[in-house]
């Protein structure tokens, strides 16, 4: 299932957190900077709802995919874009942990994203990975995304496969 994050959750966020750290991936987006797991969750309410976002940010959902309680991974939608969404990043992002792979949850995540898009009123969405990533380059293909075009990342040089995907299915 895919719910909001809790008090409760804390001490598998974390190391959830610290497993796709090891990765170069950011599990728990703006942890550190909110500094506590409660400033976190409260973080996490204010950008779904829009209010006191950091410069840069757009209305965000940020929400945990769990298997009879175990977080297994997570899911941000994006509700709109901004130039950097627009060209690198997209509306969704999603993250499944190590140990929970190759069983369906990156699609089953991208899918619920899209009901959540779909909610917010988005009827298509911009789902990107990085051009290596076969994973995520097949979870999205997998969820009818089609492929608009491979752009270079500004900074990195690395290549992002960019993917438009109807939210109505
Ligand atoms: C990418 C990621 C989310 C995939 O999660 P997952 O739960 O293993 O994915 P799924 O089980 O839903 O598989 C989705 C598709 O990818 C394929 N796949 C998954 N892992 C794969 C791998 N290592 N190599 C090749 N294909 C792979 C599956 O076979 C499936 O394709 P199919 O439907 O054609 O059979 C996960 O590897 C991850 O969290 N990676 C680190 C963070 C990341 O890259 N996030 C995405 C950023 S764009």
């Amino acid at each position: 299932m895919v719910r909001s994050f809790t008090a409760d959750d804390e001490a598998q966020a974390r190391t959830a957190h610290a497993e796709l750290a090891a990765e170069g991936f950011d599990f728990c987006l703006g942890l550190e900077q909110s500094g506590t797991w409660s400033a976190w969750l409260d973080h996490l309410v204010e950008i779904e709802r829009g209010r006191d976002l950091p410069p840069g940010w757009v209305p965000e959902t940020f929400v945990g995919g769990f298997a009879g309680g175990t977080l297994v991974g997570r899911l941000s939608v994006r509700h709109r874009l901004n130039a950097h969404l627009a060209h690198v990043g997209g509306h969704i992002g999603y993250a499944v942990r190590p140990g929970h792979r190759r069983r369906g949850r990156a699609s089953a995540l991208l899918r619920h994203g899209l009901l959540v898009a779909r909610g917010v009123g988005l009827e298509r969405v911009l789902v990107t990975c990085t051009d290596t990533n076969v994973a995520s380059a097949r979870t999205i293909e997998g969820a009818g995304g089609e492929l608009e075009d491979v752009v270079v990342v500004p900074g990195t040089g690395e290549l992002k496969r960019r993917y438009w995907i109807a939210t109505h299915g």
